[in-house]
């Protein structure tokens, strides 16, 4: 029998700066008026100087690792999702298995917009069912903050920063992730962008004097697709999974703007209660929206063991998708203690000691090492 991927840890990092609707109203020509009512948002986090994607990234892993009581060199694979990376190339992901110490960890990133957390799940959780691999962590991390005009009142309300993880992990027992849905309509892929720094727009002067550094979106446009994705992804994942909509107990959505998930819970006739929102406090934190919004229904107690959970999302690409969990929590029994401080230090250790390695190889051998230059 294949196994489930059950979801056994879960951890954030939510920047200190809070960004209010009345600074912004400093910034551009708006209200807060406008933006609740517009949006429902009222305020977004903003990543500090030192805090990056991957930074914000490792630190929600570490505390998932704590929650599911995995150590980092059991973890075979790791996922981020982000539309912010550190870097075109290498990957987050590989920046986070460094800072984490994870020694067995295969790391990749993912990039699939908002939708990029729920494509993680599905993927991740495809390769414990197969039983390729036992133990993964999916991670959703943004520093959008760092590529929003922030002279451009259509777009700079919307985005704030943070990080969310999941640690899956293999067991019998059916539940978990139990199946999902992964969309992509290319033909809107220029409804919204962020068109450069890759090949077909390497920075220059000219790049940056048409602002193509920043976030460029159709609003419009992407609402009136998100309404009507948002239902689709939801009622297909349900019928996949051989459910009924009065299975579910909480569907968490991509938290983009608050009109959408109430069309959405509106048009599937679903009580917007049992829908978990929290942008009002984090605004759009793009992929890293449905684990925040998840961990905070599990701290205040909504989601529990045995709840039927729908994460739906939408993004750029364009991309949608939705996955079906049967909510389980971590494991009563092979839960080890973890140090996220300890780790931390070992992590760093581990690396510094493997690049004086890599100098000193070539150092002996005659060898150059390009990797650290
Ligand atoms: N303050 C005041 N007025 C504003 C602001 C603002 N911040 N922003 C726009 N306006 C103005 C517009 O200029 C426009 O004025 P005009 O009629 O004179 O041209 C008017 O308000 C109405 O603009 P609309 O675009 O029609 O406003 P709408 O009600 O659609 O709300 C919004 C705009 C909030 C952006 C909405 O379209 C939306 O949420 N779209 C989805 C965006 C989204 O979810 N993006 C993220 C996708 S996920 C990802 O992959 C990152």
């Amino acid at each position: 029998m294949s196994p489930y991927a059950h979801i056994t840890g879960w951890g954030t990092a939510i920047p200190e700066r809070v960004l209010t609707n009345a600074e912004l109203a400093k910034m551009v020509d708006t209200t807060d008026e406008w933006i609740v009512s517009r949006t429902g948002i009222r305020e977004r986090r903003i990543a500090s100087e030192e805090q990056t994607s991957a930074s914000l990234a490792a630190e929600a892993a570490l505390e998932a690792l704590q929650v599911a009581g995995l150590k980092p060199a059991d973890v075979d694979l790791i996922i981020v999702s982000t539309s912010s990376p550190e870097h075109v190339f290498p990957a987050t992901a590989c920046l986070v298995q460094d800072r984490i110490g994870a020694n067995n960890a295969g790391a990749f990133d993912l990039s699939a917009a908002c939708s990029g957390f729920i494509f993680g799940l599905h993927l991740a959780s495809q390769s414990i069912r197969t039983g390729d691999i036992r133990n993964a962590v999916v991670i959703g991390t943004e520093t959008l903050s760092r590529f929003v005009n922030w002279q451009d009142r259509n777009t700079c309300i919307l985005f704030g920063d943070g990080a969310g993880a999941f640690v899956l992990q293999a067991a019998d027992e059916p539940a978990g992730i139990l199946t999902g849905v992964m969309r992509s309509d290319g033909s809107g892929a220029d409804l919204l962008s962020l068109p450069a720094g890759g090949s077909r727009h390497p920075i220059s002067q000219k790049v940056i004097d048409a602002g193509l550094q920043f976030i460029q979106m159709n609003g419009r446009e992407v609402f009136r697709f998100a309404a009507r994705v948002m239902n689709q992804a939801t009622e297909e994942v349900i019928q996949k999974a051989g459910l009924k909509l009065d299975d579910i107990q909480w569907i968490i959505p991509h938290q983009a703007n608050l009109r959408i998930i109430e069309a959405a819970a509106r048009g599937l006739k679903f009580p917007m209660e049992r829908c978990v929102v929290n942008l009002d406090r984090y605004g759009n934190t793009s992929t890293a929206s449905i684990p925040l919004a998840t961990v905070e229904a599990i701290q205040d107690g909504r989601l529990k063991a045995g709840d039927q959970v729908v994460f739906v999302g939408f993004g750029a690409g364009l991309t949608w998708g939705a996955v079906l969990v049967k909510w389980s929590g971590p494991f009563a029994t092979r839960r080890q203690k973890i140090y996220p401080a300890y780790i931390r230090f070992l992590a760093r250790l581990r690396s510094v000691l493997l690049r004086v390695l890599r100098r000193l190889d070539a150092a002996i051998w005659g060898r150059v090492s390009h990797i650290d230059e």
